[in-house]
Parts: structure tokens; sequence; C-alpha cells
């Protein structure tokens, strides 16, 4: 067993509903076979496990690895494609890049620059966008697993108006989806997501195979994206004669295993069928940004009951990190006025950690320290006299700290993660590279 002290900040109430931040200031975690066995103060827990090893993680924080729910793999190369909006970018910036993973040895090594972005951004699960490849879908799930990251992913597929070399039909996404399953899903901590890319890509008869393979993969995942950008929604509605989210409900595709990106632009009987179904959303703060997508209406989400948790969207997104990520949903609902969600740095916390958890599936297994928790974890340690470590020394309290993590942070102060008790990212690993 393993004592780990430090300070630990954690949400495993949700703030929308009164949570609050818990903090263990000078606290330890007792840690078995990768499970938080026991949680509470150092000095309790070292006195009743004076034998165990201690790491030491004072100075600094100790926040949960964080969840990211919708995350591109094939795009880690193509981040900054800034100013264009949707379906532009998607000719121009990301989908000929999508095309070069169709060679498995490029497709690798995109494979593990997009894993160690993760893990170095403090992430320790996250719901993966595939390729329109078979053999690039391994590649991801195999560097997931050297590294032991905590991934649901698949096949993305698409079979109209997009670029012909990303095409598939219904049979053979059926086929090779059903094969990826059968390899991955549920194979270490690896889970399989059906992926159609979006409704405007993909036939009626491309939709009912999802809905044969989610069928036939039990505890597998749904994801998609959703009302992202004005000119997109406008042509799935031609295209689908119905609202966006009804384009994959009438398949039997949104359902509490269902994740779909962005929703800057809902209607409310959109909102009313996400919340019967108990789908949740992915919040993509900064690719809504970055695209001018839109802003983000939390509160209505919140209002018709939604879940809500966030998303990276790298490429579209800036980065991998999630206090990027918090920032940038902060600053949206703040540029909403009236009609914006005041969040706090808890509720940045909780939506990056714990609602991400829930949106997964994953609610028993990772988002908090709480006991039974698989010790999934970020060390914040920046180095001396940077901006954040000022900001950390003079915080006036955690909530306060956490703040300044969100404001200033980046992966440079992520010192070590760790995933299931076993250290991934050493000290100091962002100057060796
Ligand atoms: N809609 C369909 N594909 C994509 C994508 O790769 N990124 C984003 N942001 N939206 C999409
Ligand atoms: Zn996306």
């Amino acid at each position: 067993m393993t004592l780990y002290r430090g300070t630990f900040l954690d949400t495993p109430d949700d703030p929308f509903t009164g949570g609050r931040l818990r903090t263990e200031q000078d606290g330890a975690l007792l840690v078995r076979d990768g499970v938080i066995r026991a949680r509470g103060s150092y000095a309790d827990l070292h006195r009743q496990h004076p034998q165990e090893d201690v790491v030491d993680l004072s100075g600094g924080f100790v926040l949960p690895g964080f969840v990211d729910t919708h995350v591109h793999f094939p795009q880690v190369r193509v981040i900054g494609g800034l100013g264009l909006p949707l379906l532009d970018w998607l000719d121009q910036c990301a989908l000929p890049e999508e095309a070069r993973l169709a060679d498995p040895t490029y497709a690798a090594g995109v494979a593990t620059d997009f894993v160690r972005g993760l893990v170095g951004a403090g992430t320790t699960t996250a719901l993966v966008f595939g390729s329109h490849f078979a053999p690039a879908v391994d590649t991801v799930f195999a560097e997931a697993a050297r590294v032991g990251l905590r991934i649901t992913s698949g096949l993305v597929v698409s079979d109209r108006l997009i670029r012909d070399d990303l095409l598939t039909d219904p049979e053979r996404a059926r086929e090779e989806s059903l094969a990826l399953a059968a390899r991955w899903h549920g194979v270490g901590r690896a889970r399989y997501a059906v992926t159609p890319r979006f409704s405007l890509s993909c036939t009626d008869d491309l939709l009912a195979a999802c809905a044969d393979v989610l069928g036939a993969v039990p505890g597998a995942m749904f994801t998609s994206h959703v009302n992202e950008n004005t000119r997109e929604i406008e042509v799935v509605e031609e295209l689908c004669g119905c609202d966006y989210v009804t384009s994959y409900d009438r398949h039997g595709l949104v359902g509490p295993r269902s994740v779909l990106a962005h929703n800057v632009h809902p209607t409310d009987p959109e909102l009313t069928l996400l919340a019967a179904r108990g789908a949740s959303v992915a919040h993509c703060a900064s690719s809504n940004a970055a695209l001018g997508s839109g802003l983000f209406p939390l509160a209505r989400h919140r209002a018709h009951g939604v879940h809500v948790a966030m998303g990276s969207d790298v490429g579209a997104g800036t980065g991998f990190s999630l206090l990027k990520e918090g920032l940038a949903a902060y600053v949206a609902q703040q540029q909403l006025g009236e009609a914006g969600h005041p969040l706090t740095p808890t509720h940045l916390l909780h939506l990056a950690t714990r609602a991400g958890a829930e949106a997964l599936g994953l609610r028993a297994a990772v988002g908090d320290f709480g006991e039974g928790r698989r010790f999934d974890a970020q060390w914040i340690k920046p180095a001396a006299d940077t901006p954040l470590d000022v900001g950390l020394t003079h915080a006036a309290d955690p909530a306060d700290a956490l703040a300044k993590m969100f404001a200033l942070g980046t992966p440079a102060d992520v010192r070590s993660v760790w995933i299931e008790g076993e250290l991934v990212e050493a000290p100091d690993s962002h100057l060796v590279g």
C-alpha cells in the first residue's frame, strides 16, 4: 500500500445543486491495488499505517485526473487552425489530416503524440473520437493501453458529403466496428464507442448500422456532434427533415450512454428530449470560440436537466488542457451576460472531473478522491516563481488557489500523473521530453 501525502481538492457533490469544494489540507490517501482505501489527515493515516511507503506531494495541489469527454485523436497535429467556420475548417484543415491516417505508420505517430498530449495535460480518462480507418483506431487503443490511459473510442463513420477517401458504407461500417469492438471493448481500461461523425455526413442506413453495433456490444457508448454551427444545422434539417437531436434519436442512438458534443444552438424540444433520454452534452468551449460557433447556453441545459461535462475538442479546440477549457467555459458564460450561468472554480473542477465520469458511465470508478475510487490523479506543482507559483503561494484559500489554476495553469504545471495508482508522468518529464 502507498500513502499519498498532499493537499487534495475534489468535487464529489454537484456544485450546480449546492455541492462544495472538498479540501483535505495536509491530507493523505491510502491506495492499494490502484484503489483509494482510506482518506483523512496525514497525521491520522500515518499513525494508523506507519509502515506504508509515503509519496510526498506537499506543495502544490493534487486534483483528480481530468475526464475529457470529447477529443479527436487524428487532429492533434492540426491544433491551431484558426479563422474558419466549422464546415470550411473541416474541409481545409481537419479532414485532409484525417485522410493521412490511412497510413498506419503515420497513424501510430499521431497516436503517440495524442496520448502524450492528453496525459501531459493531466487527463486520465477520455472519450476519444477515433479515425475513419480501422487500423488507425487500433493504434490509438494500443498506445492508450501501453501508457495506461483510460479511453473509450471507436471507428468514425461517414457515407456522404465529406471527401471520398473518408467514406464507408453501412455494411463495411458494421463489420469493421464489430471487429474493433471484439478486439478492444472491455480489454483493460478500453471501451468501444459507436461514432458516426455527424448526421450531416451519415445516411439513415448508416445510422441504422450504428444502432445495430450499439445493440450488439453491451456497455458500448455512443458519441457524435450536434447543433454546433448554424450553417451545419440548416444542412442537417434539410437532409434529415427533422431537428438535429431527432436525427440520431429516431435510430435509438440517444440514451444514458450517449455523449453529444457542442449543442451550442439547441431548441427547447431538443433539450427536453436529451434530458428525457438521460444523454450528456460535451461542452467544448475553446473550440466554440475558435470556430466562432457561438456561446454555449449552459443555463438552458441546466434548466432542462441535461447533464453537461467538458471536452477539449482537439483539434478545433486549442489544446488538451481542461484548465484552459475551464477558463474558456467561464468566459463564455460571462459573455452571455444575463443569460449566462455564473461559474465558480468549483463548478469548473466538477465539469472537468466528476461530471465527465458520470457522462461516461464511470461514476463509481473515477472522478473524485472518495474511498473506493481508482487513484487517478494529477499533481499541480508549478516551477518556482512562475505566475502560477506566485498565485498559489498567495492564494486566500483553496477555492482561490483553484481559480488561479484555471486562470494560469498549463500542462507545464502538471508535474505528475497517476492512473489507477501507476505513475505515468514523472516529475520534470516535460523538460526531458
Ligand atoms: N463536426 C463533425 N466533425 C467535426 C470535427 O472534427 N470537429 C468539430 N468541432 N465538429 C465536427
Ligand atoms: Zn468534435
